[in-house]
C-alpha cells in the first residue's frame, strides 16, 4: 500500500536535501542585531495589518451613510472587535516607524550603492505605499477628521501644476467629497494598496535572495569567528523572537490606549483643529510654511532626490571618493524631520 508520504513524494519530488539548500542561505553575523535586520519588522506588521483587516472588513461597511455606526458596532458590540481595531490601528503606526527605521540604517551603512539601487526604488515605492495605507484607513471611520483630512490631502493633491485637478477628480471619485468618495478609499485601502505592497515586497526580498545582504564587518569582530549564519533555523529565530515581542507590546497598546473614535463626520462645520495623524506632521508643517503650489513642489523635489539618492550618490564618490557628504546629507535630513515632527506636535495650529 502506498503511505501518504509516498503518495506525496511521487506527486511533488521534493527532498529534504532540497528544502536545505533552498532555506540554508547563509547570513552575514550583523544580522543577529535587531538594528540590522529591522526589515523583518515592517514585514511581520504588515502581515498583522493583513489578519486583523480581513476580520475589521467582516464588519465594516465603506458607505458614508454606515461606515460610523459599523466602525461604533466593532469597537463597542463585535466579540473582541475593539481589541481587532486597536491591533490594526498600532501596528499601522509601528509599520511606518519601523520602514522609516529600516531604510535609515540602510542608509547610514550605505547599503543603497550599486549593485543595490534597484531594491533601494522599491523600498521607496514601498515607503509611500506604507503612508498611503495610513492615510486611506484613517479616512475609513468617517469620523470629522476622516472627512476633513480627505478633503485636505485632495486639495493639496489640486495644487500639483497640471496633473493636480485629475489627480484630485480620481482621488474623490468627483469634484467634492461625495458618497462615492469614501467606497473609493476603501477599495485603494483594503484592496489596490495591499495588493501593490505584496507584489513589491516579493521582488524586494527576491532582490536580497539574488545579491544577499550586504556583509559589514566590524572593528571589535573577532577574526576567527564565522562571518556567516544560516538562515534557517538561526536567522528565523531571530526573527521569531522578534515577532513575538511585538505581539506582546502591540497587545498592551491595544489594551492600555485602545483606538477611539472622534465625532461623526459633518461636511457643514470646518473642526477648528485638523491634525493628521504623527507621520504626516512633517508634510503638514511644510505646508504652513511654504504656500500652496510651492509647498507641493518643494516636498516633491524632496521624494525625488530621496528616490534618485544612490545615483546622487554615485557621483559625490565619483568625485571625492572619501567624502562623508552623504552622511552629513543623512544627518540634517533625518534632523529637518525630527524638528518639523515635534514643531507641529507642539502647537495646536
Ligand atoms: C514594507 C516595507 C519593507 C520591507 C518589508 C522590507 C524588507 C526588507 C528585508 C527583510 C531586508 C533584509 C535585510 C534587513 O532585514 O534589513 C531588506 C533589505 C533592504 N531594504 Fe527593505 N523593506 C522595506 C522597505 C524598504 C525601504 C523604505 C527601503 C529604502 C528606501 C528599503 C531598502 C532596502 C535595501 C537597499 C535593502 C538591502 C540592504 C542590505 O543589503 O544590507 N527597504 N528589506
Amino acid at each position: 500500500m502506498t503511505t501518504p508520504v509516498a503518495w506525496l513524494r511521487e506527486r511533488l519530488p521534493i527532498s529534504g536535501d532540497d528544502l536545505r539548500s533552498l532555506t540554508n542561505e547563509p547570513v552575514p553575523n550583523h544580522l543577529k542585531h535587531w538594528w540590522f535586520c529591522l526589515g523583518g519588522t515592517p514585514l511581520y506588521l504588515f502581515g498583522v495589518q493583513i489578519v486583523t483587516g480581513i476580520l475589521l472588513a467582516f464588519y465594516y461597511e465603506s458607505s458614508p451613510a454606515s461606515a460610523y455606526a459599523s466602525v461604533r458596532y466593532i469597537s463597542e458590540e463585535a466579540a473582541f472587535g475593539w481589541f481587532i481595531r486597536s491591533v490594526h490601528k498600532w501596528a499601522a503606526t509601528l509599520m511606518v516607524a519601523a520602514v522609516v527605521l529600516h531604510q535609515m540604517r540602510v542608509f547610514f551603512t550605505g547599503s543603497y550603492r550599486k549593485p543595490r539601487e534597484i531594491n533601494w526604488l522599491i523600498g521607496m515605492c514601498l515607503l509611500l505605499c506604507t503612508l498611503v495605507l495610513g492615510f486611506t484607513g484613517y479616512s475609513l471611520v468617517y469620523e470629522q477628521l476622516s472627512y476633513w483630512g480627505a478633503t485636505v490631502g485632495a486639495n493639496i493633491a489640486d495644487s500639483v501644476p497640471f496633473v493636480g485637478g485629475f489627480a484630485k477628480t480620481m482621488l474623490l471619485a468627483g469634484d467634492t467629497y461625495n458618497e462615492r468618495t469614501l467606497p473609493r478609499f476603501y477599495v485603494l485601502h483594503a484592496a489596490v494598496l495591499p495588493a501593490t505592497t505584496i507584489g513589491l515586497i516579493a521582488i524586494h526580498i527576491a532582490i536580497i535572495r539574488i545579491q544577499g545582504v550586504t556583509e559589514l564587518r566590524f572593528e571589535n569582530e573577532p577574526k576567527n569567528k564565522p562571518a556567516f549564519f544560516n538562515l534557517f533555523p538561526d536567522h528565523v529565530l531571530t526573527e521569531l523572537t522578534i515577532a513575538l515581542v511585538l505581539m506582546i507590546v502591540l497587545s498592551v497598546l491595544a489594551c492600555v490606549l485602545p483606538a477611539t473614535m472622534g465625532p461623526r463626520a459633518d461636511p457643514l462645520t470646518t473642526p477648528e483643529v485638523i491634525k493628521p495623524e504623527w507621520f504626516f506632521y512633517v508634510a503638514f508643517r511644510w505646508l504652513k510654511l511654504f504656500s500652496g503650489t510651492t509647498a507641493v513642489l518643494s516636498m516633491g523635489f524632496v521624494v525625488f532626490v530621496m528616490f534618485v539618492w544612490p545615483f546622487i550618490d554615485a557621483r559625490i564618490r565619483k568625485s571625492k571618493p572619501t567624502s562623508e557628504l552623504s552622511v552629513w546629507i543623512g544627518v540634517l535630513g533625518a534632523l529637518a524631520i525630527l524638528v518639523l515632527t515635534v514643531w507641529e506636535a507642539a502647537v495646536e495650529h
